[in-house]
């Protein structure tokens, strides 16, 4: 468990994570709006040499794509859809099962009995305007 003391200390505990699914993983990110989690993937995005300046909540678009020589990097955030179809958890579950894609899921809970057990688990909670607490369980 951590307690992050600015945006940039999140983003150092991400880079972390980051350099761990070089190859190929899941990070699932849980928590309030406001939280961090998009911070959080800046991070990761930081540490695959990806410009962090250019992940944002995907708006019109639940998933965002970076492509990348060595990798695939997947964006995907799930707050603002209605409801999780069959077709989106089919979509997903196809990017999950190449398990060279790096995929950064924000709320995750909405998926969560489709979720892989191979996973990184990230929830993040709001302290107060610059603390937030952080807990990763793999
Ligand atoms: N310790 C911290 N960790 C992460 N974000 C923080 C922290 N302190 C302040 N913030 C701010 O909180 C906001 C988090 O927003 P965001 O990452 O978009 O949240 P979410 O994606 O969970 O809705 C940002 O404006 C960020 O600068
Ligand atoms: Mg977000």
């Amino acid at each position: 468990m951590y307690i992050s003391k600015s945006t940039e200390h999140t983003e150092r505990l991400a880079n972390k994570i980051g350099v761990r699914i070089k190859s190929g993983g899941i990070v699932c990110l849980y928590g309030d709006l406001g939280s961090g989690k998009t911070i959080f993937t800046k991070g990761i995005a930081e540490a695959l040499n990806i410009e962090k300046f250019s992940i944002k909540s995907p708006t019109y678009t639940y998933i965002r794509h970076y492509k990348k020589d060595r990798f695939n990097f997947y964006h995907i955030d799930l707050y603002r859809l209605e409801e999780i179809d069959e077709l989106m958890l089919k979509e997903i579950e196809e990017l999950i099962e190449n398990g060279k894609n790096i995929i950064v899921i924000e709320w995750a809970d909405r998926m969560k009995d489709n979720l892989p057990e191979k996973r990184i688990d990230v929830s993040l909670e709001y302290l107060d305007e610059n603390a937030r607490k952080i807990e990763i369980n793999d």
